[in-house]
């Protein structure tokens, strides 16, 4: 009886409507779909969509300067960590707004589930047909030919007109996922006879073998890395696999035995999971880009505690929601690690710029509470994440465009130039922050014509800084060769952050935090090496050279390990 009341109750409810929800308005739509996606048959009327929704935040921009603030070193607030407490007063939702879209959401019989840390992002499941209808949407199924996956999506969806400004937007609608997942761009599957040399920090001279198989020493060499072990246990170094890229302890056993044979065969890397995540450790499962990531933080950061955080896919399709889940994973710990590398992306056309916006906010939430944010630039030159066929501009990727991480492109060689895949170029949807406008214009004026039209002047310039990503040395599956992409450089440069870490904890001093203010001062670029030869092309043109200074293809440069010591004061 009690069942048939409640029914009742909500198709009354549904049928009647609230006079308040009656008139929509388009909250998002797209005109095209991206770059080798094809329009199929609409969406079966039963299937379940997962849906997310965003609700605005109260005081987003008070959190963004309140992080810049505190990773501004001379700032008053240089070094704070804030608590979830203070990170909720500014980027939880008004409790109007969630009233009101409870409401909403209940008129129609749905009930959501709250599944952000900030209370800003709610799920409901329903079927199509309602979908359809609640949203004014054409749910679709859009196939991807050159993979084979597909993705229901709709071009565009509406919200009831009294709750514009309290719904940022609804996810997976208008965005879609990288259909590749992955940048990685050579197979290791072509093997190069292993450099193999004891590792000896005070050796200032870089191996020629270098040139042609990048390995830990070689980083050593290169970058000064220090060898020894890290002291601090509270020093954290997470390494996000999404896409069921697993990474492999018997192949990082043997990748240390070529290639760190002074580290302990013993050494592991510790495990998390989410939405289903699982690292399954048959040969056949290694994953290139898992194993990859691994073995040069393993390898690289002596000592750091390395966690490998395996997200699944429980949840609609692609790995967006992932990116947002790992976000509040870590969120949601009391002390989370204090780096995170990633190197997963997407061309930032894909993807709404509400939806860039939302993640990008979610990087500045983790940012204060002094997680270092390090993504890999991408692989396609100036033509997006993967060289991607574009006739007008150049193609941005994402999450490089969000000005609140540290994107990482790519070098190669001994004598460094820009590796030609590195990822670089200008936002369309986020404006220059000011830590790097400088930098930027003085790039710009020295570049001249060169490409103009091609790219926003006035976007979020990006990669910050850059690593080897060359003819580097992994073991997957057994098997030793060479990969290539800016997922290479992406833990490199992670894993140097957390080597500075390590002794600023010591020295009893907070980790570094957002990078991106340290990394543009005076100082912080003055203690990277600069890459001035090379460029990224695509797009039908050689991309954007090189140039003393900032550049859009290598950033400020790559570490030399003991100018950053005593950069950050040690
Ligand atoms: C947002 O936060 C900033 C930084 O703390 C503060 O100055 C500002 O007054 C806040 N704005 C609102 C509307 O609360
Ligand atoms: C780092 O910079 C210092 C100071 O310029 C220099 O002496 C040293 O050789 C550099 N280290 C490496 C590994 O290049
Ligand atoms: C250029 O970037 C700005 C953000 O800085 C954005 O508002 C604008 O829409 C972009 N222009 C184009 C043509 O995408």
């Amino acid at each position: 009886m009690r069942t048939g009341f409640t029914l009742l109750a909500m198709f009354v409810a549904a049928v009647a409507g609230s006079p308040s929800f009656r008139s929509m308005l388009v909250l998002e739509q797209r005109s095209d779909v991206p770059d080798g996606f094809v329009k199929g048959a609409p969406a079966p009327a039963t299937d379940i969509l997962n849906l997310r929704l965003a609700l605005k935040q109260t005081n987003i921009s008070g959190l963004q300067s309140m992080l810049l603030d505190i990773s501004t070193p001379g700032n008053a607030l240089y070094g704070q960590t804030l608590t979830n407490e203070e990170i909720e007063s500014f980027a939880a939702p008004a409790p109007e707004t969630t009233s009101l879209v409870q409401e909403w959401l209940a008129s129609n019989g749905i009930t959501s589930k709250t599944i952000s840390v900030t209370g800003d992002w709610i799920q409901f499941s329903i079927p199509v047909s309602q979908a359809n209808t609640l949203l004014e949407a054409q749910f679709t199924v859009f196939n991807h030919p050159e993979t084979g996956k597909q993705f229901t999506r709709t071009l565009t969806y509406s919200i009831p007109a009294s709750l514009q400004g309290h719904i940022d937007l609804i996810h997976p609608t208008i965005s879609f996922e990288n259909p590749f997942g992955l940048p990685v761009v050579a197979s290791p599957k072509v093997l190069t006879p292993p450099a193999r040399r004891s590792t000896n920090l005070e050796s200032r001279a870089v191996p020629a073998s270098c040139n042609t198989a990048v390995t830990p020493s070689c980083l050593q060499a290169l970058y000064g890395i220090p060898a020894t072990l890290a002291t601090q246990a509270s020093n954290q170094l997470a390494v996000s696999g999404f896409i069921d890229q697993f990474a492999n302890q018997v192949d990082l056993t043997n990748f240390l035995a070529q290639f760190r044979p002074d580290l302990a065969p013993s050494t592991f890397f510790l495990l998390q999971t989410l939405d289903d995540g699982e690292n399954p450790q048959t040969p056949a499962d290694a994953g290139v880009e898992a194993n990859l990531d691994i073995q040069y933080t393993v390898g690289v950061a002596s000592g750091v505690p390395i966690t490998f955080i395996s997200v699944g896919n429980d949840f609609q399709d692609g790995n967006l929601e992932g990116f947002l889940d790992i976000i509040n994973f870590l969120l949601a710990m009391d002390t989370p690690p204090q780096v995170l590398t990633t190197s997963y992306g997407q061309n930032e056309n894909t993807i709404s710029a509400a939806l860039a916006v939302k993640l990008c906010n979610a990087y500045v939430t983790l940012g204060a509470k002094r997680t270092s944010i390090l993504f890999a630039s991408g692989d396609g030159g100036v033509a997006g994440s993967q060289t991607t066929r574009c006739t007008k501009s150049f193609l941005p990727t994402f999450p490089s465009g969000c000005p609140f991480m540290t994107s990482v492109g790519g070098t190669t060689g001994i004598t460094e130039t820009a590796a030609t895949f590195s990822s670089g170029g200008f936002s369309n949807v986020f404006a220059q922050p000011s830590y790097q406008t400088a930098a930027v214009e003085a790039y710009l004026s020295a570049l001249g014509k060169t490409n103009a039209g091609k790219f926003n002047t006035s976007g979020r310039a990006f990669p910050d800084v850059s690593a080897q990503a060359e003819n580097v040395q992994i073991v997957v599956g057994g098997e030793t060769g060479a990969v290539a992409g800016t997922s290479c450089a992406s833990p490199i440069f992670a894993s140097v952050v957390s080597l500075l870490n390590d002794r600023l904890i010591a020295a009893g001093q907070p980790a570094l935090g957002f990078l991106n203010p340290f990394l543009y001062s005076a100082v912080g670029s003055a203690a990277l090496n600069d890459i001035t030869t090379g460029d990224n092309p695509g797009c039908g043109t050689n991309g954007f050279p090189a140039k003393a200074g900032w550049d859009p293809v290598t950033g400020l440069g790559t570490p030399n390990f003991s100018k950053l010591l005593t950069a950050v004061g040690l």
